[in-house]
């Protein structure tokens, strides 16, 4: 964990398989476009290395990629769509989120992914997940980078334990996260802080 966020592994299941030019790409400007986008402490990381030469960055991409099979590129979508769902949860997925997240090929304006392929939604730990409803992703860029709104003023602790636990079982195979009410109260009580 840093500064609440989850850092994988690179050589672990909780990371993405990445080639070396997805990863060049990610590291040079925060954003990839199978991978989505860096936060947390990551986005400050290719913010800084911005400063970095295109070697010193292929360098480190050739160095992470040996760190897991490079072989296969992209996350095989994950879309179980015929799950229960509660009306106002529902609601609140299409209202709130879907608009920049449902759509099946490539990104939108936002540059959003679609959550099939979603890295956090599939991770052991909830923190990621719940950082980036409860935080956002703030655009650093100039060129109209990654952007999604902070949702922590506008939902319940209720309203994200529910919609969280909704996307986790639409969007990945993996068990029910357990204490992300917990993991909610500690994202709120660093973004207010900023720990
Ligand atoms: C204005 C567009 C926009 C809206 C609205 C939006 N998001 Fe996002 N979201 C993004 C962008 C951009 C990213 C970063 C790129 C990516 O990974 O898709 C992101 C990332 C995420 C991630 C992390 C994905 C990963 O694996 O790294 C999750 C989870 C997420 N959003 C959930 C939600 C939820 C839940 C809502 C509704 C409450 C929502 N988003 C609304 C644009 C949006």
């Amino acid at each position: 964990m840093i500064d609440g966020w989850y850092a994988p592994p690179l050589s672990g299941d909780d990371a993405r398989p990445w080639s070396v030019d997805q990863l060049s790409d990610y590291l040079a400007t925060g954003f990839q476009q199978d991978h989505g986008a860096a936060a947390g402490p990551m986005a400050e990381t290719t913010l800084n290395l911005r400063q970095a030469s295109p070697s010193d960055i292929e360098a480190i991409a050739v160095y992470t990629a040996s760190l897991s099979d490079g072989n296969e590129q992209k996350m095989t979508p994950i879309d179980n769509q015929n799950i229960e769902v509660s009306p106002s949860t529902h609601s609140l997925w299409v209202g709130a989120c879907a608009n920049c997240h449902e759509q099946e090929t490539g990104v939108g304006p936002s540059n959003a992914l679609p959550l099939s392929i979603s890295a956090a939604l599939r991770q052991s730990s909830s923190a990621n997940a719940v950082r980036t409803i409860v935080d956002g992703i703030a655009s650093y860029r100039d060129d109209g980078g990654p952007y999604m709104p902070a949702f922590g003023d506008i939902l319940t602790n209720e309203e994200i334990v529910k919609l969280s636990q909704y996307l986790r079982r639409r969007y990945s195979d993996e068990g029910q996260w357990s204490g992300l009410e917990d993991e909610i109260s500690k994202a709120r009580s660093s973004a207010d802080g900023k720990e």
